[in-house]
């Protein structure tokens, strides 16, 4: 990454550690503008109290369509874009209100905290298996141990997605969300993502079953609810959101417990502690970096600068969740933090639909996790993080059990 001409370049080193970056420009510019990896321009926004302004003002939208238009004005000279294939880009996410509310209403009720709550013993089950596959073991990756097949099976149960394509999913999302990709490689996998979707929909409507994925079908043949690319698109944002980003909660969160074993101590010592260190975690290694891109409809003043309309505006939530103005001692891991107001799960109207599920998912996983091994610990080998400026993700978590 370099700072030149207050312009800030988004370079392969960034993933590595952009927390250094952050704590420079929340002190000498937290509204810059930026260059991200393939040649996007907009503006980064690192503070706390800017980034909740950002994301809950309604000058700053979400609207899919006009932001892909505003991609074409918004680029580098000579960068490439890539075409996702099918249409997967009608989602919530992508969506302002009345749209937005419309389509979050139809899942909403799947995710509440009541929702989620009968789905625990299933959690509980799903983890203590992939514990116990690892009987007799010393070393081992606890990303594909733990931190994938949790979040990864939670979700396709409940969308009904078949398990022997759960690998095939992810290698596609992995794909899309990885920087490091090249414009064919994206193309082809929105391709697949997208094609794989709309099979799983067929079969859904020639053999309905118990799950979510079902009810959003019927609900798309119930009137104007659902149009059929708006029924693809949630499918594919549930699978690629269920999974993405709860891996990294648990895999971040481990890793923080292990390189702070004081903490991890309190936390075995007193497991009533686990909400409130989950909370901690996901402030302190925050499995989803940037927000999506938003871009101003107006100009909008944020922090003394005015960033013009229809400049796309990048919000750092795992700088904001860093901030030392809310955060005292932001940069030491306290499970036992008060008040942990962070913005992990972003903020207003897109606020994370599953958090609940995702933070009961990472209260299971990490908690039987300790329980199990008393004496876990990293082993020497250096880690990676996946080149994505939106999730916060590593390659592997090699960890000894014993
Ligand atoms: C939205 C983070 C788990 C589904 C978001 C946003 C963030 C986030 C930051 C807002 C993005 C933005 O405003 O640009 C996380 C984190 C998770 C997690 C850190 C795990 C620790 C999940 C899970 C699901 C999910 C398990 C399962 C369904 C969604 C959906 C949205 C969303 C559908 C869009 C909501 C809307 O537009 O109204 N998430 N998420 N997330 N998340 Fe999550």
């Amino acid at each position: 990454m370099t700072v030149e001409d207050e312009v800030v370049r988004i370079g392969a080193d960034f993933f590595q550690d952009p927390h250094r970056l952050y704590a420079d420009l929340r002190r000498t510019g937290p509204v810059r503008p930026v260059v991200l990896p393939r040649g996007v321009r907009g503006w980064l926004v690192t503070r706390y109290a800017d980034a909740k302004a950002v994301l809950s003002d309604p000058r700053v939208s979400k609207d899919y369509v006009r932001a892909g238009a505003l991609l074409e004005i918004n680029r580098e000279p000579g960068s490439p874009r890539p075409e996702f294939g099918q249409d997967l880009q009608a989602h919530m996410l992508n969506m302002d209100p009345p749209d937005h509310t419309r389509l979050r209403k139809l899942v909403n009720k799947a995710f509440t905290v009541r929702g989620v709550s009968h789905l625990r013993p299933r959690v509980e089950r799903i983890t203590s298996d992939l514990l116990d596959a690892l009987d007799g073991l010393d070393e081992v990756d606890l990303i594909p141990a733990l931190a994938f097949p949790v979040p990864m099976t939670v979700i396709c149960e409940l969308l009904g997605v078949p398990e022997s394509d759960r690998e095939a999913f992810h290698g596609w999302t992995s794909t899309l969300l990885s920087t490091a990709s090249s414009a064919t490689e994206i193309t082809e996998a929105g391709v697949a993502a997208g094609g794989y979707v709309m099979e799983l929909i067929e079969s859904k409507r020639s053999t309905p079953g118990e799950d979510l994925l079902t009810a959003l079908v019927e609900a798309r043949s119930d009137g104007d609810r659902l149009s059929e690319n708006e029924l693809l698109s949630m499918a594919f944002l549930l699978l690629l959101a269920g999974h993405e980003t709860t891996v990294n909660l648990i895999a971040n969160g481990v890793l923080s417990l292990l390189q702070s074993p004081s903490q991890a101590a309190a936390l075995r010592a007193n497991p009533a502690l686990l909400p409130r260190a989950v909370e901690e975690l996901l402030r302190f290694e925050s499995p989803v970096n940037t927000a999506t891109m938003r871009y101003t409809t107006e100009p909008v003043v944020v922090a003394g600068v005015e960033i013009p309309a229809d400049e796309f505006v990048v919000v750092a939530l795992s700088s904001a969740n860093r901030d030392d103005t809310t955060f005292p001692n932001p940069d030491v891991l306290d499970i036992e933090r008060d008040l942990n107001t962070h913005l992990a799960f972003g903020h207003g109207i897109h606020y994370c639909v599953g958090a609940p599920l995702a933070r009961m998912e990472g209260e299971v996983a990490i908690g039987a996790l300790l329980a199990r091994f008393p004496d876990l610990a990293l082993t020497s080998t250096p880690l990676t993080w996946r080149e994505s400026t939106i999730v916060r993700s590593l390659h592997t978590l090699p960890v000894r059990l014993r």
